[in-house]
């Protein structure tokens, strides 16, 4: 029986000054949309922030429901303001940071399952990596090369 072994690369920075200038600019987009999450039940807040091929930017943050199952991720938010906005745009990198009520998250909170697909389907729809940029509140910052990398063994439109 032939072991088989997956090998996961990512980026790991230090501090937000060594990043680009774009990155640096994409975490703050991230951060300000934070400011717009409406989490009254978690108070847990986060920012997604999109970069596009065309230089445009895009945020978005999570929407909370008091039916709960309906809370909107801030990932996928952002993912669909960007594609209702600038519809056929690829997507070049996304940045993510969150804010937790009783604690200082100082590594990167990693996105759900569900918006890992929903970035792998937009990665399969534009057929070019999306590229993540993760940070906590603060603490390091993971650089990902796609989305595919932090979603192994992902189901696609190539099943169908
Ligand atoms: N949340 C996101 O916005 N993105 C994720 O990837 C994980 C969770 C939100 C949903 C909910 O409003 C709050 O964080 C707590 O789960």
């Amino acid at each position: 029986m032939p072991n088989k072994q997956l090998n996961l690369e990512w980026n790991e920075v230090k501090k937000k000054s060594s990043l680009s200038k774009k990155e640096r600019s994409l975490l703050a987009l991230a951060t300000t949309s934070l400011d717009h999450a409406y989490a009254p039940y978690s108070n847990f807040k986060v920012g997604a922030s999109i970069l596009l091929t065309n230089g445009k930017m895009v945020g978005g943050s999570n929407q909370e429901n008091a039916a709960y199952p309906m809370c909107l991720c801030a990932e996928r938010v952002a993912l669909s303001a960007a594609a209702s906005e600038h519809p056929n745009v690829p997507i070049k990198s996304m940045a993510i940071t969150v804010k937790a009520p009783n604690q200082i998250i100082d590594q990167p909170a990693m996105p759900c399952g569900s918006c890992r697909q929903a970035l792998c389907e937009q990665e399969f729809r534009q057929k070019k990596p999306i590229k993540l940029v993760i940070r906590g509140e603060k603490g390091p910052i993971y650089i990902f090369k796609s989305a595919k990398d932090i979603l192994p063994f992902s189901f696609d439109a190539s099943f169908l």
